[in-house]
Protein backbone atom coordinates (compact mmCIF):
# COMPACT_ATOMS: atom_id res chain seq x y z
CA UNK A 1 0.00 0.00 0.00
CA UNK A 2 1.34 3.38 -0.72
CA UNK A 3 1.68 5.93 2.13
CA UNK A 4 -0.71 8.48 0.44
CA UNK A 5 -3.72 7.54 -2.24
CA UNK A 6 -3.76 8.51 -5.93
CA UNK A 7 -4.92 11.97 -6.08
CA UNK A 8 -7.17 13.43 -8.19
CA UNK A 9 -8.10 17.43 -8.01
CA UNK A 10 -10.92 18.24 -10.42
CA UNK A 11 -12.47 21.26 -10.62
CA UNK A 12 -14.70 23.79 -12.96
CA UNK A 13 -13.32 27.59 -13.34
CA UNK A 14 -15.16 30.43 -15.30
CA UNK A 15 -12.54 31.73 -17.80
CA UNK A 16 -11.61 34.55 -15.49
CA UNK A 17 -10.87 31.71 -12.66
CA UNK A 18 -13.67 32.00 -10.33
CA UNK A 19 -15.65 28.59 -9.27
CA UNK A 20 -18.59 30.17 -7.50
CA UNK A 21 -19.96 33.64 -6.86
CA UNK A 22 -20.14 35.60 -3.93
CA UNK A 23 -23.57 34.97 -3.40
CA UNK A 24 -24.56 31.75 -4.67
CA UNK A 25 -23.58 28.36 -5.42
CA UNK A 26 -22.70 28.58 -9.61
CA UNK A 27 -23.09 25.20 -11.64
CA UNK A 28 -19.84 25.90 -14.56
CA UNK A 29 -20.40 22.80 -16.25
CA UNK A 30 -22.69 20.94 -18.64
CA UNK A 31 -24.85 18.05 -18.42
CA UNK A 32 -22.16 15.80 -19.99
CA UNK A 33 -19.49 17.20 -18.55
CA UNK A 34 -21.60 16.55 -15.31
CA UNK A 35 -21.20 13.04 -16.28
CA UNK A 36 -18.44 12.54 -17.09
CA UNK A 37 -17.17 13.69 -13.53
CA UNK A 38 -19.58 11.02 -12.31
CA UNK A 39 -17.90 8.68 -13.67
CA UNK A 40 -14.68 9.85 -12.31
CA UNK A 41 -16.00 9.81 -8.84
CA UNK A 42 -16.97 6.05 -9.18
CA UNK A 43 -13.42 5.40 -9.90
CA UNK A 44 -12.71 6.62 -6.41
CA UNK A 45 -12.86 5.44 -3.09
CA UNK A 46 -12.74 8.37 -1.53
CA UNK A 47 -14.26 12.43 -1.93
CA UNK A 48 -12.70 15.37 0.02
CA UNK A 49 -14.52 19.14 -0.26
CA UNK A 50 -13.60 21.55 2.04
CA UNK A 51 -15.95 23.09 5.05
CA UNK A 52 -17.08 25.89 3.36
CA UNK A 53 -17.89 23.90 0.45
CA UNK A 54 -20.54 21.71 2.40
CA UNK A 55 -22.07 24.90 4.05
CA UNK A 56 -22.19 26.97 0.44
CA UNK A 57 -23.28 24.25 -1.35
CA UNK A 58 -24.94 21.63 0.56
CA UNK A 59 -23.68 18.93 -2.39
CA UNK A 60 -24.57 15.09 -1.80
CA UNK A 61 -21.82 13.87 -3.41
CA UNK A 62 -22.69 10.72 -4.23
CA UNK A 63 -22.62 8.40 -7.47
CA UNK A 64 -25.48 9.78 -9.32
CA UNK A 65 -25.76 6.80 -12.59
CA UNK A 66 -27.35 3.59 -10.79
CA UNK A 67 -25.17 1.47 -13.36
CA UNK A 68 -21.74 2.89 -11.63
CA UNK A 69 -23.51 2.29 -8.41
CA UNK A 70 -24.63 -1.31 -9.39
CA UNK A 71 -21.07 -1.54 -10.80
CA UNK A 72 -19.24 0.00 -7.56
CA UNK A 73 -21.83 -2.77 -5.56
CA UNK A 74 -20.79 -6.04 -7.35
CA UNK A 75 -16.79 -4.80 -7.08
CA UNK A 76 -18.01 -5.06 -3.04
CA UNK A 77 -17.64 -1.29 -2.30
CA UNK A 78 -20.15 0.85 -1.18
CA UNK A 79 -22.42 2.69 -4.32
CA UNK A 80 -20.86 5.66 -3.11
CA UNK A 81 -17.03 6.73 -2.39
CA UNK A 82 -16.30 7.42 1.10
CA UNK A 83 -17.11 11.90 1.96
CA UNK A 84 -14.28 13.61 3.97
CA UNK A 85 -14.07 16.62 4.88
CA UNK A 86 -11.82 18.94 6.89
CA UNK A 87 -12.74 21.88 9.34
CA UNK A 88 -11.38 24.10 12.37
CA UNK A 89 -14.37 25.61 13.54
CA UNK A 90 -16.20 22.38 13.74
CA UNK A 91 -19.71 24.51 12.84
CA UNK A 92 -21.32 22.22 10.22
CA UNK A 93 -24.63 21.26 10.13
CA UNK A 94 -25.33 17.65 11.03
CA UNK A 95 -28.50 17.69 8.56
CA UNK A 96 -26.50 19.06 5.48
CA UNK A 97 -26.92 16.20 2.67
CA UNK A 98 -22.98 15.83 3.35
CA UNK A 99 -24.05 13.34 6.00
CA UNK A 100 -27.60 12.51 5.63
CA UNK A 101 -27.26 11.10 2.23
CA UNK A 102 -25.89 7.98 0.80
CA UNK A 103 -24.57 5.14 3.40
CA UNK A 104 -20.51 5.51 3.32
CA UNK A 105 -18.26 6.27 5.39
CA UNK A 106 -18.13 10.19 6.31
CA UNK A 107 -15.19 11.24 8.21
CA UNK A 108 -14.30 14.77 9.69
CA UNK A 109 -11.06 16.24 10.47
CA UNK A 110 -10.26 18.69 13.17
CA UNK A 111 -7.74 19.59 15.00
CA UNK A 112 -7.53 18.66 18.35
CA UNK A 113 -9.07 21.44 20.49
CA UNK A 114 -12.14 21.17 17.81
CA UNK A 115 -12.48 17.85 18.53
CA UNK A 116 -14.69 18.07 21.62
CA UNK A 117 -17.19 19.97 19.76
CA UNK A 118 -17.42 18.28 16.39
CA UNK A 119 -18.26 14.99 17.96
CA UNK A 120 -21.33 16.32 20.35
CA UNK A 121 -22.29 17.85 17.39
CA UNK A 122 -21.61 15.50 14.37
CA UNK A 123 -20.87 12.19 16.60
CA UNK A 124 -24.06 10.36 15.06
CA UNK A 125 -23.48 10.92 11.50
CA UNK A 126 -19.74 10.86 10.85
CA UNK A 127 -16.29 9.60 12.36
CA UNK A 128 -14.58 13.08 13.96
CA UNK A 129 -10.97 12.54 13.62
CA UNK A 130 -8.27 14.21 15.37
CA UNK A 131 -5.75 16.04 13.02
CA UNK A 132 -3.58 17.54 15.75
CA UNK A 133 -2.75 21.11 16.35
CA UNK A 134 -3.49 21.74 12.88
CA UNK A 135 -4.64 19.37 9.85
CA UNK A 136 -2.41 18.84 7.50
CA UNK A 137 -3.30 17.47 4.14
CA UNK A 138 0.14 15.14 3.52
CA UNK A 139 -1.13 13.70 7.57
CA UNK A 140 -4.64 13.71 6.28
CA UNK A 141 -3.96 11.98 3.05
CA UNK A 142 -1.45 9.04 5.05
CA UNK A 143 -4.52 8.80 7.60
CA UNK A 144 -6.55 7.82 4.54
CA UNK A 145 -4.44 5.54 3.00
CA UNK A 146 -4.45 3.66 6.48
CA UNK A 147 -8.00 3.42 6.05
CA UNK A 148 -7.61 1.87 2.79
CA UNK A 149 -8.32 4.90 0.39
CA UNK A 150 -6.27 4.54 -2.43
CA UNK A 151 -7.57 6.74 -4.61
CA UNK A 152 -9.19 10.41 -3.74
CA UNK A 153 -10.99 12.84 -5.39
CA UNK A 154 -10.71 16.89 -4.19
CA UNK A 155 -13.47 18.24 -5.11
CA UNK A 156 -12.92 22.17 -3.37
CA UNK A 157 -12.71 24.79 -2.75
CA UNK A 158 -10.23 27.34 -3.08
CA UNK A 159 -8.83 27.20 0.50
CA UNK A 160 -8.32 22.96 -0.03
CA UNK A 161 -7.37 23.17 -3.44
CA UNK A 162 -4.52 25.41 -2.44
CA UNK A 163 -3.00 23.14 0.60
CA UNK A 164 -3.16 20.37 -2.08
CA UNK A 165 -1.26 21.96 -4.28
CA UNK A 166 1.26 23.80 -2.34
CA UNK A 167 1.78 20.78 -0.27
CA UNK A 168 2.63 18.56 -3.84
CA UNK A 169 -0.06 15.99 -3.25
CA UNK A 170 -2.10 16.42 -6.25
CA UNK A 171 -0.88 13.47 -9.09
CA UNK A 172 -3.72 14.30 -11.90
CA UNK A 173 -5.44 18.03 -11.56
CA UNK A 174 -8.78 18.32 -13.89
CA UNK A 175 -9.36 22.13 -14.83
CA UNK A 176 -12.62 22.35 -16.83
CA UNK A 177 -13.04 26.08 -17.89
CA UNK A 178 -16.78 26.81 -18.66
CA UNK A 179 -17.77 29.76 -21.16
CA UNK A 180 -18.95 32.42 -18.49
CA UNK A 181 -17.05 35.10 -16.23
CA UNK A 182 -17.97 36.16 -13.05
CA UNK A 183 -15.85 39.64 -12.26
CA UNK A 184 -16.46 39.66 -8.93
CA UNK A 185 -13.26 39.86 -6.75
CA UNK A 186 -15.09 38.76 -3.88
CA UNK A 187 -16.07 35.75 -5.18
CA UNK A 188 -14.24 32.70 -4.71
CA UNK A 189 -10.95 31.75 -6.75
CA UNK A 190 -9.37 28.09 -8.04
CA UNK A 191 -7.23 28.80 -5.86
CA UNK A 192 -5.62 31.34 -2.97
CA UNK A 193 -2.29 33.08 -2.77
CA UNK A 194 0.36 30.63 -2.28
CA UNK A 195 3.96 29.57 -3.39
CA UNK A 196 2.82 26.45 -5.94
CA UNK A 197 5.34 24.05 -7.07
CA UNK A 198 5.12 24.92 -10.90
CA UNK A 199 6.09 28.26 -12.41
CA UNK A 200 7.48 29.62 -15.12
CA UNK A 201 10.61 28.08 -14.36
CA UNK A 202 8.65 24.64 -13.95
CA UNK A 203 5.76 24.09 -16.13
CA UNK A 204 3.08 21.33 -15.38
CA UNK A 205 2.71 18.82 -17.66
CA UNK A 206 -0.79 19.17 -20.03
CA UNK A 207 -1.40 15.79 -20.78
CA UNK A 208 -4.86 15.86 -22.54
CA UNK A 209 -6.98 18.74 -23.81
CA UNK A 210 -10.63 17.37 -24.73
CA UNK A 211 -13.98 19.62 -25.79
CA UNK A 212 -16.86 18.66 -24.27
CA UNK A 213 -19.85 20.82 -25.76
CA UNK A 214 -19.20 24.40 -24.53
CA UNK A 215 -16.66 23.50 -21.96
CA UNK A 216 -12.83 22.45 -22.33
CA UNK A 217 -11.35 19.89 -19.88
CA UNK A 218 -7.42 19.78 -19.50
CA UNK A 219 -5.39 17.27 -17.42
CA UNK A 220 -2.49 17.85 -16.30
CA UNK A 221 -0.06 15.98 -14.81
CA UNK A 222 1.40 16.93 -11.76
CA UNK A 223 3.65 14.03 -10.71
CA UNK A 224 5.51 10.70 -12.07
CA UNK A 225 2.03 8.81 -10.88
CA UNK A 226 -0.06 10.44 -12.87
CA UNK A 227 -2.36 7.60 -14.45
CA UNK A 228 -3.55 8.73 -18.08
CA UNK A 229 -6.46 6.61 -19.28
N1 LIG B 1 -16.50 25.15 -9.26
C1 LIG B 1 -16.21 24.11 -8.52
O1 LIG B 1 -15.78 23.07 -9.08
C2 LIG B 1 -16.38 24.18 -7.05
C3 LIG B 1 -16.20 23.01 -6.28
C4 LIG B 1 -16.33 23.11 -4.90
C5 LIG B 1 -16.61 24.32 -4.29
N2 LIG B 1 -16.80 25.43 -5.04
C6 LIG B 1 -17.07 26.72 -4.40
O2 LIG B 1 -16.00 27.02 -3.53
C7 LIG B 1 -16.46 27.89 -2.50
C8 LIG B 1 -15.87 27.44 -1.19
O3 LIG B 1 -14.46 27.50 -1.28
P1 LIG B 1 -13.60 28.07 -0.09
O4 LIG B 1 -12.20 28.19 -0.56
O5 LIG B 1 -14.27 29.28 0.46
O6 LIG B 1 -13.72 26.97 1.04
P2 LIG B 1 -13.38 25.40 1.14
O7 LIG B 1 -12.03 25.11 0.62
O8 LIG B 1 -14.53 24.61 0.63
O9 LIG B 1 -13.42 25.21 2.73
C9 LIG B 1 -12.61 26.00 3.56
C10 LIG B 1 -12.86 25.57 4.98
O10 LIG B 1 -12.36 24.26 5.18
C11 LIG B 1 -11.79 24.16 6.48
N3 LIG B 1 -10.37 23.95 6.34
C12 LIG B 1 -9.59 24.18 5.24
N4 LIG B 1 -8.32 23.83 5.50
C13 LIG B 1 -8.29 23.38 6.78
C14 LIG B 1 -7.27 22.86 7.60
N5 LIG B 1 -5.98 22.73 7.19
N6 LIG B 1 -7.59 22.49 8.87
C15 LIG B 1 -8.86 22.58 9.31
N7 LIG B 1 -9.89 23.07 8.56
C16 LIG B 1 -9.58 23.45 7.31
C17 LIG B 1 -12.13 25.45 7.20
O11 LIG B 1 -13.43 25.21 7.72
P3 LIG B 1 -14.12 25.96 8.97
O12 LIG B 1 -14.45 27.31 8.44
O13 LIG B 1 -15.33 25.13 9.23
O14 LIG B 1 -13.14 25.96 10.08
C18 LIG B 1 -12.18 26.43 6.03
O15 LIG B 1 -12.92 27.59 6.30
C19 LIG B 1 -17.97 27.83 -2.54
O16 LIG B 1 -18.43 29.05 -3.08
C20 LIG B 1 -18.28 26.71 -3.52
O17 LIG B 1 -19.45 26.97 -4.26
C21 LIG B 1 -16.70 25.38 -6.41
Amino acid sequence: MRNRPYTLLSCSVSIDGYIGTAAERLLLSNDADFDRVDAVRASCDAILVGAQTVRADNPRLLVRSPRRREERTARGLAPSPMKVTVTRRAQLDAQAAFFTQGDAEKLVYCPSPSVGAARTRLGPVATVVDGGGNVEMRTLTTDLAARGVERLMVEGGGCVHTQFLTDDLVDELQLVVAPVFVGDSDAPRFVTDGRFPWSAGRRATLADVRQIGDVVLLRYALSARFQPD
